[in-house]
């Protein structure tokens, strides 16, 4: 099994990504940690919560993180995810407490006890992953990697089409805290960016039978996902609005289900025209060699993505 720490602010899509990654036989998640994004940190760490109780998984610790951007304040989010965070359904508080130690400080001794074993899925901004690896330079390799959604790298349409940052070729993730996407890009880490251009793909869509499937499922997180999608489509938005960040959780699943390109990514930290903006160097000359190579998602398989995350929220 994979060692897996699953860093987010959930966010109706970081839920699904929580359900898929406890459900997952292939992978051993050792926490959740949350971090302030599509909500502040007292909201999205009860929520993580929240859905680790409605699994019944409240064996696995959940800690609370940044409470803000490394160097700047939090921009508020324009695309809401319900007046819960959770697409509106109004999970009960939770009643788990929270671990004791910092979302930073957890995933310096997980990473510590099991070196070179953990993987750091970021579904949120990389605030807490960024405090950790200032806190602990060893950090960086110690991990067997971060798969995190994050970026837009202009390899497609939807890369720019479906920015979700306040300028218009970011991404949410990075746009929110600039600086510590920078520092994870710029640290080593064998690091794997799934951006918009395969995170976002008008592609994603469940078929009439899947969502019925959600709606009649016994299982509490089926229908969680199918009040998302009811949620998602009353606001005018594809279904897959409601499962961006699982694509995270399933390449650790199973890499091949996307396809990569290697390069050099800069991340904007200045202009305020794009603030937040992976820049991929795709020169043949000049490349940005002080800049480590990672991982870029390309390509994916959608409909062996979809099969996935069906059977796992269905099973
Ligand atoms: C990211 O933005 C957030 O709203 C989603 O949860 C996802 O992590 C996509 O840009
Ligand atoms: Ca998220």
């Amino acid at each position: 099994m994979k060692k897996i720490i699953l860093d987010c602010d959930p966010g109706m899509d970081d839920s699904m990504a929580i359900i898929m990654a406890a459900k997952a036989p292939q992978l051993e998640l050792l926490a959740v940690t949350a971090v302030s994004g599509n909500y502040p940190v007292e909201v999205t760490s009860a929520n993580a919560r929240k859905v680790l109780e409605l699994l019944g998984r409240q064996d696995i610790p959940a800690a609370r993180g940044m409470a803000r951007p490394m160097v700047r304040p939090a921009p508020p989010d324009p695309f809401t995810h319900g007046s819960d965070g959770q697409a509106e359904n109004f999970l009960p508080e939770p009643s788990m407490p929270l671990a004791e130690e910092h979302a930073s400080d957890l995933i310096i001794r997980l990473a510590r006890e099991n070196p070179g074993e953990v993987t750091v899925l970021c579904t949120g901004p990389m605030s807490n992953l960024a405090m950790a690896l200032v806190k602990e330079p060893a950090l960086a390799g110690q991990l067997a990697g971060v798969v995190a959604i994050s970026g837009a790298f202009g390899l497609n349409r939807y890369a720019f089409l479906n920015a979700t940052g306040d300028t218009p070729q970011s991404e949410w993730n990075v746009y929110v805290d600039p600086e510590a996407a920078k520092i994870v890009y710029e640290s080593g880490v064998p690091l794997v960016a799934l951006g918009l251009d395969v995170a976002t793909h008008f592609d994603v869509n469940f078929s009439p039978e899947d969502i019925a499937a959600f709606a009649e499922s016994p299982r509490p997180e089926a229908r969680f996902l199918s009040q998302a999608i009811r949620f998602a489509a009353g606001r005018g938005f594809e279904a897959y609005t409601t499962i961006i960040d699982c694509m995270a959780v399933a390449y650790a699943i199973d890499p091949t289900l996307v396809k990569t390109i290697q390069g050099r990514v800069g991340v904007e930290t200045q202009s305020p025209l794009t603030l937040g903006m992976t820049v991929l160097d795709r020169r043949h000359h000049f490349v940005w060699e002080h800049l480590p190579l990672i991982e870029i998602g390309a390509e994916a398989d959608y409909g062996r993505f979809l099969h996935l995350l069906r059977d796992l929220v269905l099973q």
